[in-house]
């Protein structure tokens, strides 16, 4: 209940351009280190293993809102390991593009099908509401992600092959 009235009063804010985003210089890498970290436990409780993509550069710097993309990518790795197989894998990749970072979160899981993609950043949104209850989210944690990335004028997409897995992919901006 708390998580959903917290989560609501983000989603308010987000909307009306209440919150301004608190810009500055991090290294990106370091940040996903610290997701990790933190949900080191969840993932080995499902048998899920965090990992980074192949030759990611570890000196990746972004103008960003630190904790709001540390809330960005919290909820894409949960949401990864919630929705993955046992068994399976969380990718996190960074990708550059000239002027931004392109951020890759890559599961090996159930899969969302190409009629429920266009629904799945709408609040309150759940694709298999009895199986996606049991993991005890609120519906709102997509919706939260991509008003955060948007605050920031940035993009954020989703593809997913049913069955095999899901990869979502945000830009944010490349700082020197
Ligand atoms: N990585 C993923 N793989 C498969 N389905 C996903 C994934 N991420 C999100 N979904 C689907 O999108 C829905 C909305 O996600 P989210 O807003 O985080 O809500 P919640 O996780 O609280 O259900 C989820 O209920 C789930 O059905
Ligand atoms: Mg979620």
């Amino acid at each position: 209940m708390i998580s959903i009235i917290s989560d609501l009063e983000a989603i308010a804010k987000l909307e009306s351009g209440e919150l301004e985003m608190q810009m500055e210089k991090f290294n990106l890498y370091n940040l996903v280190e610290d997701v990790f970290d933190l949900q080191e436990v969840r993932a080995k409780n499902r048998k899920v293993v965090l990992r980074y993509g192949k030759s990611m550069d570890k000196n990746t710097l972004v103008n960003a809102d630190k904790q709001r993309i540390f809330q960005v990518l919290s909820n894409l790795v949960v949401n990864a390991i919630h929705y993955g197989f046992e068994g399976g894998h969380v990718t996190v990749s960074f990708y550059d593009m000239d002027k931004v970072i392109l951020v890759q979160v890559r599961d090996t899981g159930v899969g969302i099908s190409q009629s429920e993609l266009p629904r799945i950043f709408e609040r309150f949104y759940r694709v298999d509401k009895s199986r996606s209850r049991e993991q005890g989210g609120t519906g709102l944690g997509l919706a939260i992600v991509k008003h955060i990335i948007e605050a920031h004028g940035q993009t954020i997409n989703v593809n997913s092959s049913p069955g095999k897995g899901t990869s979502f992919t945000f830009t944010l901006e490349k700082a020197k």
